[in-house]
């Protein structure tokens, strides 16, 4: 399958970023200028903007996502929030395993395999995020490390379930940084997540994957990523904070 027939993902990732107020007018602001885009839009706000971002984007092409969720349906979980909650607001994507939760709150291969799970039995839409430190790239054991995150993540996931899953591969000395990864650096990991997708289901479900590219994409370097056979989107941090860097990259993915 050709890259042409996969639709681009443009995913913004505001993480704790922006208060209700805020997130109605960026909504706003954002809506027409990326109103004609041929790419799937999609905003991930913090929790207590969802209601809003919801409504401001109701019956636009932008659709709303949460940063995270718990694996469990209810119980007692002190200032967690459930896919289930997610999914009865009319949430539709949520971003799972991003490297600042597997960081700053302990999550592992393994609650992020719950978690995409819980999502997927809420039918919701998983941003699934994978990536190495610079660490690991220094030591060369980059594809290791994103072999390892994909197979645990995916364990018990069947097939029928993949198109309900996007990936990004989000180095982590990319991100926050200004320090993006090369179009060949990203393109490489990208190309062997395909592949890793292709071993543990078949050619089909790889090829129809959507693999995104985060780590301060802007503007300037989206194009060049976005050129690149196994980048289909991107998941952007900072730059998706501002409308006029955010619908340039839409853009871009257009293109
Ligand atoms: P930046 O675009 O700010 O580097 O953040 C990337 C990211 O972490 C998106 O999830």
């Amino acid at each position: 399958m050709n890259k042409l027939l996969r639709t681009p993902v443009i995913a913004g990732n505001w993480k704790m970023n922006k208060n209700c107020e805020e997130t109605k007018n960026l909504i706003e602001e954002i809506t027409p200028l990326v109103k004609k885009a041929n790419c799937k839009i999609v905003l991930c706000v913090p929790y207590t903007d969802l209601l809003p971002a919801l409504s401001v984007a109701a019956n636009t092409n932008i659709k709303i996502g949460a940063q995270n969720c718990h694996f469990e349906d209810h119980g007692a979980f002190t200032g967690e929030i459930s896919a289930k909650m997610l999914s009865s607001m009319g949430v539709e994507y949520v971003v799972i395993g991003h490297s600042e939760r597997r960081m700053y709150f302990s999550e592992t291969d393994i609650t992020v395999n719950k978690k995409i799970k819980a999502a997927i039995k809420e039918k919701l839409n998983v941003i699934l995020c994978v990536g190495e430190s610079l660490e690991q790239r220094e030591q060369n054991i980059t594809f290791e490390v994103i072999s390892t995150q994909l197979k645990i993540a995916f364990k018990d996931i069947i097939n029928e379930d993949l198109e309900k899953i996007i990936v990004a591969y989000e180095p982590i000395w990319a991100i926050g940084t200004g320090k993006t990864a090369t179009s060949e650096q990203a393109e490489e990991v990208c190309y062997f997540i395909r592949e890793i997708i292709k071993q543990l289901y078949d050619k089909k479900g790889a090829d129809s994957m959507s693999i995104l590219y985060g780590g301060s994409m802007n503007a300037k370097n989206a194009k060049e990523l976005l050129l690149q056979n196994n980048i289909d989107g991107g998941l952007i941090g900072g730059a998706s904070l501002k409308s006029a860097d955010f619908s340039e990259i839409v853009k871009e993915a257009d293109a």
